[in-house]
Parts: C-alpha cells; structure tokens; sequence
C-alpha cells in the first residue's frame, strides 16, 4: 500500500528524494530489529515490493522472515504483522504505544484535518471518538433498523431491474442510507448535491493523500518547499479539496440545524446530537464524524456487500442454505428484519466469511508506535509505521484450513451456534483505532444481505447464446479493494414478499412517513 504508483511522483521528485535520504540519520538500535529484507540504499525496499499488492509481497517476506518483519522505505521503519495473535499482543494490549499513526503532512494541505483516520492520538482523537461512540455504539446503530431495511428493499428492487448496473446499487445503497442516518431527510436536491461532491472529495483524496505520498511527506516536510511542477496538478487539487471540505462539513449540517429550529427534523444521527447538551468545540467534532461517516463508510461497506454478491454466486450452496434459514425463521410473506437476527446464526457466519475471504482493506489504517517497545526479542523503535496484514491473518491456514474457500460453517459450533462475537473481526482493525463503525457496518450489511437473500436468487448471467458466464474474482488494488463489475443475475423467487416491497415503494404513504422521520 506505501508502494503504489511510486513513481507517480515523477523522475525529478525521485531524484530530489533520493538525495535528500541520504541526508536522513539512522538510529543505532541496542538489539536486533525484527528479520526482514535487506534494505536497498536510499528507497529501501520500496522497489522490492508488488506495487499493487504489497500484502502479498508481505506474506511472501512472512515464510522467509517469521510473522513479525521489519522493512524500511526512505528511512522510515515498518513493522508488518502477518499473525493476529501478534496483532493483539502489541495492537490491544499495549494499545497505549500503538495507537497513533504515521504524522501526513499532506493531509491538512487538502483540508483534511478533520479526518478521524488519520489523527495522531491525542486530545482531538479522543474527542471524536467520544462523539463516535455517543451516536453509533451498539445500541445507538440498531436504533436505525427501520431506515436500514428501507435502503435495503429499495436496493432488492432495484437489483430486479435487469437493464440496471448492480454494482452501482450496492455503492447508491452505502451511500444513501448513510446519508439517511447521517443527516435525515434534506430537502430536495441537497442530497444529490451533497453526494456528488462528497464523491469528488474521495477521488481527490485517493489521488492526493496517497499512502506513498504521504509517507514521503512524512519524512521530508521540507518537500512543501520544492518547486510546484514537482507535483504535477496536486495543488490545485488540494485547493479544490480544501473547499470541498468546508462545505461538506458545514451545509448540511446547517440544514438539520435549520430543521430544528423550525421543528422539521428528522431522526438522525446529527438532529440526535444537536436535541443533547454540547458545547461548540463538540459542535465541530460532530461535523467531522457525520462527514467521516461518508467518507470511511461507503466504500467499504459496498466493497463487502460486492463481495456477499460474488460469494453467493461462486458458492450456491451457501446461499441456497441461507435462504432456508430465512425461511424457516421468518414468515413467507414478510421480510426478515433486525429483529430476527438472533435466529439466524448462519447468515451472520456469511457475513464474518465475507469479511474474511477478501478482506476489504487488506492492510488496514497504519498505526505508528509512540514509544519504544521490544517484543520477542526484537526492538521495535518509537516512530515505525506498524501493519497488520489483514490479508496474511485471512490465509492463516492454523486458524482457517483451506483459507481460500468461502466456508461459512467455520464459525458455527456443531450445534449451529456462533462462535464470536461478529464486531471481534479483525477485519475492523485493533486496539484503541479500531473501526467505530463497525455496529452500523454489520447492520447495514447484515440487512442488506438477509433482503437480498429473502426475495433474490443470485446466479450466473447467460451470454446471447445461453450459456453460462464463468465468474473470475478480480479485484482493485489500493487501501480499500473492491471485486471488479463481474455478470451476474437476479431472480424473485418470493413473489410474496416481492409484491410487499413493490406496494411499499410506491406508497404514498411512504413519502409522507419519511418526511415525518417514521420509516419501515
Ligand atoms: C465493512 C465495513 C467497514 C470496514 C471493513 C471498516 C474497517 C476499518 C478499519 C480496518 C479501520 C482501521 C482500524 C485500525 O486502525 O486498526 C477503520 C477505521 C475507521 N472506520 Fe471503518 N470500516 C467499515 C465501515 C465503517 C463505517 C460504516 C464507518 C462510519 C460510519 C467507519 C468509520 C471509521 C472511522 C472514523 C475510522 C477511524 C478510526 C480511528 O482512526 O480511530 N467505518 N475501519
Ligand atoms: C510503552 O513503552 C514504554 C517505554 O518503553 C513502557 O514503559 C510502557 O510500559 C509501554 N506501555 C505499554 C502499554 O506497553
Ligand atoms: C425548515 O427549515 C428547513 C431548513 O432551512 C427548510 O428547508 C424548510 O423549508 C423549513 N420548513 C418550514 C416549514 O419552514
């Protein structure tokens, strides 16, 4: 992930990095670090890596050098955990030397101070976690249900529509119930609005703040310093980026400020926090986590849900078993909601494989050390960028035999029950940096997967002449990866329940009860 499209930069920036490194001091450290690859001079092993995927250049490293590697680009020392018991003995349990992460200059040039993921850890971190966990803890998410299964019966319908470009409707799905739990009903056009450029911002952000570039800021902040033609059109995107942010993070949220004063809010996460006590400074800190909602949601809550849709197309089984469940659980002619989660253990088994099989981000958020440390034997030093390969700790095959199938029944015991806890999963990260999100995450995922599953069946699409279309998984590369558009097709199978959803979306009535924060 630090490698990709190094050299994006440009020759000219390549040299002026490679010069100014040779000028960065190296500490003398009094034991050994972790085994890793020797350093080339200069770019350390930024060229001996797979650009695209680096976790998988990790894993190779993983057999050579054990499960803890240490490797170097540009002076900067990386810490690659490829175990999730190692992850947890450093990440959670000394969480209080883990917890910060890599310092990205870059980041407040785009007006991304606001930006949760990236804040070293400290007071304004704590400040927005705090907000985090007042509106999107446990009990808060489920509060939702009614607005999740409403995002999610448009989504079954849309999916019907043959002519329509499904992958869109998961990504329109993320989105707007986000939106909808975010901020409430905005009045007409403002979402779309909102939405458009809130998409901009994330281009931007791919482009600017990449995890490559950003290391190179880190460790040169003179680099600000070098001549503009060095970074091609970066700054004029910065500009751009900047006003983008301003108003991301102050026109609704102005709206639903608006709303209240005039009595017509909506529930939702920000009327819910301007109705409780709040000083400004938390004002700005709501701004920030109802953006950061947008921006840390929607792609990787697509991204699982495109992966729900390959699995269940690759492993028909699997499906056809979860449906049964459905079945059995939920009346014939009404749709499974939150309600009927406790009854379904195999459909959250799904879920925890799906997160599994191709994990979303597959190296996570950097975390960097604050302090010190030694493990095993090895020093690790204060400064280093710490990893976890989520993709290593995914093909674990001690943990998961034959990793690289989709296997459900792993998390059951043998009479049917799961076995942990769905938010455990190290899909969403460690220690004091993992995912707030994750209860809306799973929520969100799981009632779009228990409404697809209850009307849809998925399969493969046929070509012209009728015969079958193979599906071959491939994926984007980046910080989060999402299975590219593959043919696939849908098919009520519950005419039922079908017949309910069409009646409920064109209802009148459904309008109204939006407008009034009722939804079902
Ligand atoms: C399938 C869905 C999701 C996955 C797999 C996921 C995964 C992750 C991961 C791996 C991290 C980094 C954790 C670490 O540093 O150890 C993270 C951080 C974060 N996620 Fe999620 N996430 C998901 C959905 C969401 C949603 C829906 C939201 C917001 C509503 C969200 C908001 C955040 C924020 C704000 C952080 C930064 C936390 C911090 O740095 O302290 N995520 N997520
Ligand atoms: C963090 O590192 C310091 C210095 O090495 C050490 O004294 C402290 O116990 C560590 N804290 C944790 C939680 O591991
Ligand atoms: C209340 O305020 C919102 C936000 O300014 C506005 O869109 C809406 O039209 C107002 N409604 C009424 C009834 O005044």
């Amino acid at each position: 992930m630090l490698f990709i499209h190094i050299l994006a930069l440009g020759i000219s920036c390549i040299i002026a990095l490679v010069v100014a490194s040779g000028l960065t001091r190296r500490r003398v450290y009094p034991i050994p670090l972790p085994p890793g690859p020797r350093p080339l001079p200069f770019l350390g092993n930024a060229l001996q890596s797979d650009t695209k995927r680096p976790w998988l250049t990790y894993i190779e490293w993983g057999k050579k050098y054990g499960k803890i590697i240490h490797s170097r680009i540009l002076g900067i020392d990386l810490i690659i955990i490829n175990s999730e018991t190692i992850a947890r003995e450093l990440l959670d349990r000394r969480s209080a030397n883990y917890s910060t992460r890599p310092v990205i200059r870059s980041n407040e040039l785009a007006g991304l101070a606001f930006n949760t993921v990236l804040l070293p850890y400290g007071e304004t971190l704590r400040r927005h976690r705090k907000i985090f966990h007042q509106v999107l803890r446990a009990e808060v998410s489920v509060s939702y249900d009614k607005m999740y299964s409403r995002h999610a019966n448009e989504l079954v319908i849309n999916l019907l529509n043959p002519t329509s470009d499904w992958h869109q409707h998961t990504r329109a799905y993320a989105a707007s119930l986000i939106m909808a739990v975010t901020y409430g009903h905005l009045a007409d056009g403002h979402e779309g609005s909102f939405l458009t450029r809130a998409h901009e911002l994330l281009d931007i952000g791919k482009h600017i703040a990449s995890p490559e570039r950003a290391v190179i800021f880190t460790a040169f902040p003179f680099i600000e310093k070098l001549p503009f033609w060095c970074f091609g059109g970066t700054l004029a995107l910065m500009e751009r980026s900047r006003e983008l942010c301003q108003q991301l993070l102050n026109e609704p949220f102005d709206e639903v400020k608006a709303q209240i004063a005039n009595g017509t809010a909506s529930h939702s996460l920000v009327a819910d926090f301007l109705s409780q006590a709040h000083d400004d400074a938390d004002e700005d800190t709501m701004k920030a986590v109802a953006l950061m909602g947008y921006m840390g949601g929607i792609d990787t809550t697509a991204s699982a849900l495109q992966i729900f849709l390959l699995a269940m197309v690759l492993y028909p089984d699997v499906q056809a078993r979860a449906r049964a469940e459905i079945n059995q659980a939920v009346r014939h002619d009404e749709m499974p909601c939150l309600d009927d989660r406790a009854s379904l253990p195999y459909l959250d088994a799904i879920l925890r494989e799906v997160l599994r099989w191709h994990p979303v981000s597959p190296l996570g958020a950097p975390h960097a050390t604050s302090n010190d440390d030694v493990y095993g034997g090895y020093f690790i030093p204060k400064g280093a960028i710490v990893m976890v390969n989520q993709w290593a700790l995914s093909r674990d095959e001690d943990i998961f035999p034959d990793a690289s199938r989709f296997d459900p029944s792993r998390y059951l015991t043998i009479d049917g029950k799961l076995k942990d806890p769905f938010v455990n999963h190290f899909a969403f990260g460690h220690g004091r940096r993992i995912c707030p999100g994750r209860w809306f995450a799973e929520n969100s995922l799981w009632t779009a997967a228990a409404a697809i599953l209850a009307v849809l069946r998925i399969d493969h699409a046929k070509d012209s002449n009728g015969d079958r279309i193979e599906v071959m998984p491939e994926f984007s590369t980046g910080l989060v990866i999402h299975p590219e558009p593959f043919h696939c097709s849908f098919e009520s199978v519950n005419t039922a329940r079908e017949g309910h959803l069409r009646a409920m979306m064109n209802s009148k009535v459904r309008w109204m009860a939006r407008f009034c924060g009722l939804c079902f």
